[in-house]
């Protein structure tokens, strides 16, 4: 039997990662996830993943040392981050200690040790304000969260590290990430939650009072904001194709992934009501600071040169999904 490729996934322990390491393993590939389990969440990996965990930090370099010495890696998939763009406007230390710190460590340690792909979780929220919907790559780039800055910083870094060194990356600009392994094994467990699907679950499961709208006033069909919601699997089976896409030799490329149609927050509401059959309460709330009325994004160019095709771009899909996760996890 040919040797397997070996992939590090780190943070593969949380909501995308773990998404990706199922696609993965279905791929053919072996995988070694380093998590420091901050927000990870072990049982997934072991009762649902069953691969290898190594409990760590990206911010480890002698760790990171022996774990490339060891073993035969031939990329990385780096997911390992902090991702709340409050907390980050609060404690922005800790998300350029985490974020860029403890990316720049992992770059240098897959230097010193010969290993050149990397396929990145970046974020749409470097663009900032939209100034043209759909929002392309060529968008221009204004983060206006530390959160924000950090993926942009790290964006810069790999530019950088391919013009100096030859290093091959794939940054992913993701929208919102939604949605739940079809199975009903994995899915989104953030503590706090921030997104507003899981929120919306997690009332009609009787786990939170109320939903909050930020926002009823804008200037979008039904006066709350849209956004893009981008299943989670597709999400997956995106860095799955980036991943061939450089040991393929493809050259260093960011990539939006969007599902291309907007939703807004009534309508996933609407949507978590129907496919629940469950009718929660819903509070009107002011607008938040720095929340643009509309974020839809392009992903032209990873469907032309990476050949992604979605699977699961209506919405009903999405939180259907999500909703057999939910029950699973928190029902009683
Ligand atoms: N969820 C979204 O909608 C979204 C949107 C855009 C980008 N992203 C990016 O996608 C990635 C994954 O997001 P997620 O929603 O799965 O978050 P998550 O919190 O579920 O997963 C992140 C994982 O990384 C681990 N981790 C954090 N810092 C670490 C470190 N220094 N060393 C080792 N492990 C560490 C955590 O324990 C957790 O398991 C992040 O980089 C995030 O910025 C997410």
């Amino acid at each position: 039997m040919s040797k397997k490729t070996t992939i590090l996934v780190t943070g593969g322990a949380g909501y995308i990662g773990s998404h990706a390491v199922l696609a993965l393993q279905k791929s053919g590939y072996d995988v070694i996830i380093l998590d420091n389990l901050s927000y990870g969440h072990r049982e997934l990996v072991k009762e649902v993943l069953k691969v290898e965990l190594i409990v760590g930090d990206t911010n480890d370099r002698p760790l990171l040392d022996q774990l490339f010495a060891n073993r035969e890696i031939t990329a990385v998939m780096h997911f390992a981050a902090y991702i709340a763009v409050g907390e980050s406007v609060v404690n922005p230390s800790i998300y350029y200690r985490n974020n860029v710190v403890g990316t720049l460590t992992l770059l240098e340690a897959m230097l010193a040790a010969k290993i050149n792909k990397f396929v990145f979780s970046s974020t749409c929220a470097i663009y900032g304000m939209p100034q043209e919907i759909p929002m392309t790559e060529n968008h221009p780039q204004d983060p206006l969260s530390p959160y924000a800055a950090s993926k942009f910083m790290v964006e810069q870094i790999l530019e950088d590290f391919d013009h100096a060194y030859g290093f091959k990356s794939v940054a992913f600009r993701y929208f919102n990430a939604s949605g739940a392994d079809p199975q009903g094994n994995l899915g989104e467990d953030h503590h706090p939650e921030t997104h507003l699907i899981p929120l919306a679950l997690l009332t009609a499961l009787k786990k939170r009072d109320s939903l909050s709208i930020f926002g009823t006033d804008y200037k979008t069909p039904d006066g709350t904001a849209v956004r893009d919601y981008i299943h989670v699997n597709d999400l997956a089976s995106a860095h799955v194709l980036g991943l061939e896409y450089l040991l393929n030799g493809g050259k260093s490329e960011v990539f939006n992934l969007g599902n291309g149609n907007g939703f807004s927050v009534r309508e996933v509401i609407e949507t978590a009501k129907k496919i629940t059959g469950i009718d929660f309460l819903v509070k009107e709330s002011d607008r938040r600071p720095g929340d643009a009325p509309i974020l839809v994004g392009s992903s032209e160019k990873a469907r032309n040169i990476l050949g992604w095709q979605p699977q699961y771009a209506d919405l009903e899909t999405i939180i259907d999904h999500a909703w057999s996760w939910h029950q699973k996890r928190h029902g009683s």
